[in-house]
This record gives structure tokens, sequence and C-alpha cells, in this order.
């Protein structure tokens, strides 16, 4: 049902990565980080375009149209217009000058490099987020609904949006990158000459949560299977596989090694209500002797150990980490992507992330499909389908369970709502879904309820 095709307004991703690397992490971003390339990179990626316009100017205007509750005139009020565009479709208010677009959209570039009046989609699309009103370059966006935003464009363009080739969401804040980025190197040889025909690479990906960029500067390896070097540049490039030729690819590497220095240089935001600092010390106990050991330790000599935590133990939904087909992994490695971080082809499970902010990542799991930190750690309280909060706004945080408000709902109510309205139907989640499935991490189970409320505590401080 929800689905949108593939085109260059798919952006980004590998989902899969490089051969494990030694040991333990010291959880800086290393020695050779560069702070003028990080400034560089902040430039390269929030104020300039690197696509073609994928739609044009009128369709961001006449969108409303097709939406289910009234639209205000994008003529007489314009701030309106864009507020309840941002609604419709889970984007956020751009915290740098976008002209007058959301964050996660952004006007293309025309061949002779100067601005098009035409936008297209970004990193941030998935990237960006916000919490408690404020928006950031970095967290993943938990409201986007990215399937709907491509039809609906492609639609106010005058155009018919292409046949679905996967599915791109279900539900709000999940995307399938995974399945865009292998769809996109399908179709090019291994020196990145177009093909008509699609290799059959096998790839079943579903959609999934996008990771907060601040965690990154802690690993070794990267994406939710920990199989591609965390400092890959080229990685980070596929996105432009529906445009770029290997020179073009080759010339903008330099600017792509600014954006990754770019992505070192985050940190989380604050928790930014009360903590209770006895409760949380508590808490650092529980911590460590539950759960350091996958998730490092934190504070001024942290220690993140990048640990692929084998399917059969993790026990979360395998569909991702299953997903990346042998002949994908092989294909990819042929590619210039690959040349200097190729991807690990043994496929373990996945990596138990850094822990950094993540009061302010909810849902949790690789899928989002986990809404509170209090339900990661007791599993048989995860609802099988539950409420996405009408926005990322603190009236809809809960701050006892962290993570967003919610509540289970029926198959039946479940069915209803998706024959009533799109736009309302998007904001459930179905863990029946193929991908989507909550079970699996259990380690919280066993805990003590006053164990599982000191280590929350605990766990607003990181
Ligand atoms: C369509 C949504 C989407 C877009 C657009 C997107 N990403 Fe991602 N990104 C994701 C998802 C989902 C993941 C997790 C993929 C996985 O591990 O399988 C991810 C993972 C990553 C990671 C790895 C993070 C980690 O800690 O493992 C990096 C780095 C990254 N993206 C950078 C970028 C950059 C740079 C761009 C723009 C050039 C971009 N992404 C565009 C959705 C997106
Ligand atoms: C055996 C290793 C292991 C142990 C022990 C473990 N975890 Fe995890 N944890 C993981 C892995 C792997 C994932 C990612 C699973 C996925 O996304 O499918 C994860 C995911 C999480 C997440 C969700 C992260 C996100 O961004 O969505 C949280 C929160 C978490 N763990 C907290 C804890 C806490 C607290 C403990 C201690 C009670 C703990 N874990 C114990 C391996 C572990």
């Amino acid at each position: 049902m929800r689905r949108a095709s593939i085109g260059i307004w798919l952006t980004c991703l590998a989902a899969w990565g490089s051969p494990a690397l030694s040991a333990e992490a010291n959880g800086t971003r290393g020695a050779s980080f560069d702070p003028a390339a990080a400034e560089r990179g902040r430039i390269a990626l929030t104020l300039r375009g690197f696509l073609k316009p994928e739609w044009s100017a009128p369709a961001f205007a006449t969108a409303g149209r097709l939406w289910d509750f009234p639209a205000p005139d994008f003529d007489r009020d314009p701030a309106a217009y864009r507020a309840a565009f941002e609604r419709r479709y889970g984007l956020h208010p751009a915290p740098y000058p976008n002209d007058g677009l959301p964050m996660g959209l952004r006007r293309g570039i025309n061949p002779d490099g100067t601005k098009s009046t035409g936008f297209q989609v970004d990193c941030m699309v998935c990237h960006g987020g916000s919490i408690g009103g404020r928006s950031y370059v970095g967290l993943g966006n938990t409201q986007l609904d990215l399937g709907a935003l491509g039809r609906d464009l492609t639609t106010a363009d005058g155009r018919r949006p292409p046949p679905p080739v996967f599915v791109v969401n279900t539900s709000r804040g999940t995307t399938n990158a995974g399945m865009m980025a292998a769809v996109l190197i399908s179709l090019r040889n291994s020196d990145l000459s177009r093909r008509i025909v699609p290799l059959p690479l096998g790839a079943s990906f579903a959609e999934l949560d996008a990771p907060a960029w601040w965690l990154l500067k802690r690993k070794q390896t990267m994406y939710f299977d920990g199989r591609t070097n965390a400092r890959s540049v080229r990685t980070n490039m596929q996105f432009m596989l529906g445009e770029k030729t290997l020179q073009q690819f080759k010339d903008l590497e330099p600017t792509f090694r600014d954006v990754r220095e770019f992505l070192l240089s985050l940190e989380p935001p604050r928790y930014p209500f009360a903590i209770d600092t006895e409760k949380a010390e508590r808490g650092r106990t529980v911590f460590s002797e539950n759960c350091a050991r996958c998730h490092g330790t934190y504070g001024p000599n942290g220690r993140y150990p990048s640990k692929i935590v084998p399917l059969d133990v993790i026990g979360t939904d395998p569909a991702r980490a299953k997903g990346a087909s042998d002949r994908l992994v092989a294909h990819y490695n042929t590619t210039w992507f690959a040349e200097k971080d190729p991807v690990n082809p043994r496929m373990i499970g996945y990596q138990a992330p850094p822990l950094d902010g993540i009061w302010a990542t909810a849902p949790y799991l690789h899928n989002g499909t986990v809404p509170t930190l209090h339900a990661i750690l007791d599993s048989s309280s995860r609802p099988r389908r539950f409420t996405r909060p009408p926005s990322t706004g603190f009236e809809n945080y809960d701050t006892t369970r962290v993570g967003w408000k919610h509540r289970e709902v029926s198959a039946a109510e479940l069915a209803a709502t998706a024959r009533r309205s799109a736009f309302e139907a998007g904001f459930l989640v179905d863990t029946s879904r193929y991908g989507m499935n909550n079970d699996g991490h259990t380690f919280g189970d066993e805990l003590t309820e006053d164990e599982r409320m000191d280590l929350i505590e605990y766990l607003k401080t990181l």
C-alpha cells in the first residue's frame, strides 16, 4: 500500500560494510580529526546541494491539495503552509538558511552549477530531526513519511509516480534506505558504468530507524550490522549513484571527507529535565554489571568496544542483518566505493550501539519498534501495535519510561485507521510486518523494577 518508487530522490545509503577492525576504540574521534575540515563539511552538507532538482518549485506549493486535511494558503501565509507541510510529511524547520524549505529538502543544482528553483531531498530528510521544538542536524528523523513525500511531490508536479519497486515505509520515522542503496548499485557495473537491466543481487531490506550521527565518532565499524569501516568516506557518497559518473565521484571525494569530519564533530544534546543523581549513581552500577560489556563505558575515559552481537544472542528482527545478500556485498566490493573500505563478507548480527544521547533517540532498536527505554529493558511489556507521537514536542515525551508516550492499538483499529486515512495510519507501528518485529534484546528482563528504574535514570545522563 504505502509504496513509492526509486528515483534520485531516494538518497543515501549503504547498509553493509568493511572488515571488522581491531579490538577497542578509545571513544574519541581519533588523533587525525581536523576541525577546519569539519567546518568546511558543515557548510558543504547544510548550505550546498549536490544533486539535480527532482521537483519543480510549484510542486512544493501545490502538494497541499493532496492532503486529507485543509492546507493553509501558500501565497497568503507561506509560514503556515510550510508548517503544515512539515507536519504532513514529518519534516522539521531547518536550523540553517535553506531558501524557505524545511530541513531535508534543498534546492537542486543546475548543470552549470547554479542553484535551481526546483528542489531535491538531502541527507537531513532522514538525519535531521527535532525534539522539544528544537531541530538538530544528525538526530534521526523519527517523524518522516518519505513514501508519501516522494509520491505527493511527483503527483503535484503533474507526473505519475513510478511503479513501486519496494516498500519505502509502512510507518512514519523509518525508511528503507537499504533497498534504496541496493537498487542504485544494482544499476551500475563494477566500473560504475550504467546498466539498464539491474543486476540480480537478491537484497531484501525492510525499513529502518536512522542512527544519530553523533555516535559515529565512537564507532570503529558502522551501520547496524557493523560491517563497514566507520571512517569510510565513499560509503556516504552512494546516494549520488542516481546521477554521477565515476569521475564526478572522484572529484567530490575531498568534499565528502570534510562531511565525514563534520559528522565526527557532532555532540548529543543533554537531557533537559531533572535527573535524580543518587538514583543515577545506583543505575551506573547496574549498567556496568549488565550492559557495559556490549555498550561500553561513558565519561572521560569511556571505552566503546564496537561489538557485533550474533543474531541468535541478540534475537531482534533478522531482516536487516540477513538482507545484505552475499551477491550484494560481493558486487559492492568490486566497485570504487569499496576500494579502500570493503564490506566484511561475513554477517554476524547487530552492533551494540553507543548510548550517548539515548534519551533523545526513541523509538529504539534498528527498526524503531520499541517506544521507550523501559520497554527495551522489559521485553514482555513491549506493545505489538502502537502509536507514534503526533509530534516530537515534549508534551509527547515520557520522562519516566524515557521515550515517546504511546498507546497500544488493536489489529482492528489499525485496519480501520488505514481505511480511513493514510496520514493517520502513518502514526501506527505494526510489529507484525516484515522487518518490524520487536522481540529480542532481553538483557533487562531479569532486573528488578527498582534496578530498571535506576538504570533508566543513569541512561538519562549519557
Ligand atoms: C532515506 C533516508 C536516509 C538518507 C537520505 C540518508 N541516510 Fe544515512 N542512514 C539512514 C539509515 C536508515 C541508516 C542506517 C542504515 C543501516 O545501518 O542499515 C543510515 C546510516 C548512516 C550512517 C551510519 C551511521 C552509524 O552510526 O552507523 C552514516 C554515516 C550516514 N547514514 C550518513 C548519511 C549521509 C552523509 C547522507 C547524505 C549523503 C545520508 N546518510 C542520507 C537513512 C538515510
Ligand atoms: C550481549 C550484548 C548486549 C547487552 C548485554 C546489552 N545490549 Fe543493548 N543492545 C545490544 C545490541 C546488539 C543492540 C542493537 C539491537 C538492534 O538494534 O537490533 C542493543 C540495543 C540497545 C538499545 C537501543 C539502542 C538504539 O539506539 O535503538 C538500548 C537502549 C540498549 N541496548 C540498552 C541496553 C542496556 C541498558 C543494557 C543492560 C541491561 C543492554 N542494552 C545490554 C547488545 C547488548
